[in-house]
């Protein structure tokens, strides 16, 4: 008798998943069920695109207000990233559904790559703004808005792909 495409899904199917994805991952640092860091992320997203942007408009006009606008936002984005990954990181150690899912540790790995780009980012151009820009300042600052795109997509993976931080049962959350 041959199998079926049926018997074949079953038998590949991993028990230790399985229940996984039935664990709750319904965010708990959150406002009337709405996650904190969720909101937060913003802020560094916008600051470090905001950086690359002051620092290219640096190059092109060469006026030293766009290298100290560019200071103050790498200041701003490497303090919104750290407080944003600290409402994260308590998301993914107290919520078993989010924090035994591997997803969630890569996202976790990339942001805190991120984040000591967006630390280093800020602390080169700490009493010298200017001459911090041109290359080193401008290279990071390519880095940074490179890591915070792929950061950031893979936190929308992690909410669309799986529901984490959402309040499904997880019957419709997939079990790989
Ligand atoms: C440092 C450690 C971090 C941890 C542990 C972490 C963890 C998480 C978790 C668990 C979620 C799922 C939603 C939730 O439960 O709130 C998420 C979503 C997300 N994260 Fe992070 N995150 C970190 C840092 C960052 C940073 C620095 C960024 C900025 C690029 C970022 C961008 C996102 C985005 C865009 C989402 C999707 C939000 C949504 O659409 O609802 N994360 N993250």
């Amino acid at each position: 008798m041959g199998t079926t495409e049926h018997d074949d899904e079953t038998r590949f199917t991993d028990p230790v998943e399985e229940n996984r994805a039935l664990f709750p991952t319904e965010s708990r640092v959150a406002i009337a069920g709405h996650p904190l860091h969720a909101m937060l992320v913003a802020f560094p997203i916008a600051l470090t695109m905001s950086v690359l942007g002051a620092d290219l408009l640096f190059w092109w006009t060469g006026d030293g207000f766009w290298a100290r606008a560019a200071g103050w936002a790498a200041f701003g984005a490497f303090l919104m990233g750290v407080i944003a990954g600290i409402t994260g990181t308590v998301e993914l150690l107290i919520v078993p559904g989010i924090r035994n899912r591997s997803a969630s540790w890569t996202h976790f790995v990339l942001a805190v790559m991120l984040l000591s780009i967006l630390g280093a980012n800020w602390v080169l151009r700490i009493g010298a703004p200017e001459a911090a820009v041109l290359p080193t300042g401008l290279l990071l600052s390519v880095l940074a808005a490179g890591m915070t795109a792929i950061t950031g997509w893979h936190g929308g993976k992690l909410v669309f792909d799986y529901q984490i931080g959402t309040s499904t049962d997880g019957s419709s959350r997939p079990r790989g």
